[in-house]
């Protein structure tokens, strides 16, 4: 029997859509349901609701081999499936819990609509537990079928999302031992590949997606503190990167510093677990701290453009998302630097960034103003921040905004910048990492 499997996956933001295309593409049959009826209606058109990079040509091609379908209503469609996807959000609640209202709406929809044995595959990002107790859910209310619960989680990073999707450096899947078999259909496509597919348990699956996000954002926490130490010593953060990057138990990968960790996953996932650890009684000082040590990160930041400006002065704001290449805000340092200047007096912020200025506007409304290229926001400012490393950050001309500031001050919190330039074009630099000439 060919390992082609037909899925229905349920959400369809930048983790349920792209798993489901990817699955489409590896060969199964998927039906990606989400009860936003203009979002779907969207995808129905080829219209994505999500910028990742390839997604609008792979939805196409697997729609067009008649693989992939988009729908409102999972109770059409989870009777003729082999499995359930569940990749609904889990967003952070006021005690820095998840909040798995979603998810346990799914899971009873499922249970009030199911007429066969079923998988149900949990991508959702959920603490430790909940998987087992879902399980236990299922058994309870539908003896009749065989509805077997398995922790997938994600490790995607927006913007690369289809790339990590499909050469991922491992697969986790914590399933029942008798599960392991059925589930390798799933990846039959990674498995070929010999990309590495680790099974385990349901509750070791959730603590190995939490674990490895606090880790990645404590590793990210841990070289912006090296950064700042860099800076008052004059060290060379690049030599410095090489030279524990070199190290492979440290790895050259998100030693990057800049002005925090972002995003709608590090953050919240951190909370939720120290949230897990405090109600386990389980020790997590050094979790704990990562989360506190980027609000200092920021806070450090927003004090150095503070001391850089008088309150009359434009700043120049350029990157409002978390990272490049998403138009996403979420937890985005550059809009919690904004907020702590314009409570400290610096009113006048110009704003751009390629994508995220829909996004910023809807959070900091007319606080700021918004423009459409960086020349436009570097009029009359005293400083040019750089808060997110896109590229076409990377080519600014120091002698185009010369001719445009009021007084000529950079401030790179990417390192993205060839500063050599803009010190021959007697501007006052600053570098995140480096210490100040
Ligand atoms: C992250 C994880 O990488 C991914 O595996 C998980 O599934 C979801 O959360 P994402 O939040 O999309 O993905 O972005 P990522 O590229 O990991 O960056 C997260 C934050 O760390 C961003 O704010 C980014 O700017 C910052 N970062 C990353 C650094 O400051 N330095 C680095 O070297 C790398």
């Amino acid at each position: 029997m060919s390992s082609a499997r037909k899925v229905v996956v349920i959400g369809t933001g930048y983790v349920g859509l792209v798993s489901g295309v990817c699955f489409s593409d590896m060969g199964h049959q998927v039906t990606c349901i989400d009860t936003n009826q203009e979002k779907i209606d969207g995808l129905k058109e080829g219209k994505m609701p999500i910028f990742e990079r390839g997604l609008e040509d792979l939805v196409s091609k697997s729609v067009n081999v008649g693989r992939l379908e988009f729908d409102i209503d999972m109770r059409d469609h989870i009777n003729k499936a082999d499995a359930v996807v569940i990749a609904v959000g889990t967003p952070i609640k006021e005690d820095g819990s998840a909040n798995l209202d979603f998810v346990y709406r799914v899971v009873d929809e499922i249970i009030q609509n199911l007429s066969k044995d079923i998988t149900i595959i949990i991508k959702s990002t959920i603490p430790p537990g909940t998987c087992d107790f879902i399980q236990k859910k299922f058994d309870e209310s539908i003896s009749q079928y065989k509805s077997s619960v398995v922790s997938n989680p994600e490790f995607l990073r927006e913007g690369e999302a289809i790339e990590d999707f499909m050469n991922p450096d491992r697969v986790v899947i914590g399933c029942d031992s008798d599960k392991k078999e059925e589930m390798k259909n799933f990846y039959q496509d990674h498995i070929s590949r010999n990309i590495s597919v680790i099974f385990t348990n349901r509750i070791t699956a959730e603590l190995i997606k939490y674990s490895s996000n606090s880790f990645l954002a404590m590793k990210i926490a841990f070289i912006n503190e090296i950064a700042s130490i860099s800076e008052k010593i004059g060290a060379d953060m690049d030599g410095v990167r090489l030279g524990i990057g070199s190290d492979s138990r440290i790895g050259k990968k998100f030693l990057n510093p800049g002005p925090g960790f972002g995003g709608s996953c590090f953050p919240k996932d951190i909370e939720a677990l120290v949230e897990l650890s405090d109600k386990i009684n389980a020790d997590s000082k050094v979790i704990r701290s990562v989360n506190n040590s980027n609000k200092d990160r920021i806070q450090e930041i927003a004090n150095n453009i503070l001391a850089m400006t008088e309150p009359k002065d434009n700043i120049c704001f350029l990157g409002m998302t978390y990272k490049a290449n998403t138009d996403d805000v979420r937890t985005s340092p550059s809009i919690d630097i904004i907020r702590i200047l314009l409570v400290n007096n610096r009113t006048n912020i110009k704003c751009y960034d390629p994508m995220g200025i829909e996004s910023a506007r809807k959070i900091l409304s007319d606080k700021v103003t918004y423009h459409n290229n960086i020349y436009d926001a570097a009029e009359d400012a005293s400083l040019v921040v750089i808060a997110t490393e896109w590229d076409e950050f990377k080519d600014i001309q120091p002698e185009k905004l010369s001719n445009l500031m009021k007084s000529k001050s950079i401030y790179d919190l990417r390192r993205i910048v060839n500063m050599k330039q803009f010190i021959e074009a007697d501007f006052k630099t600053k570098v995140i990492g480096l210490q100040d000439a």
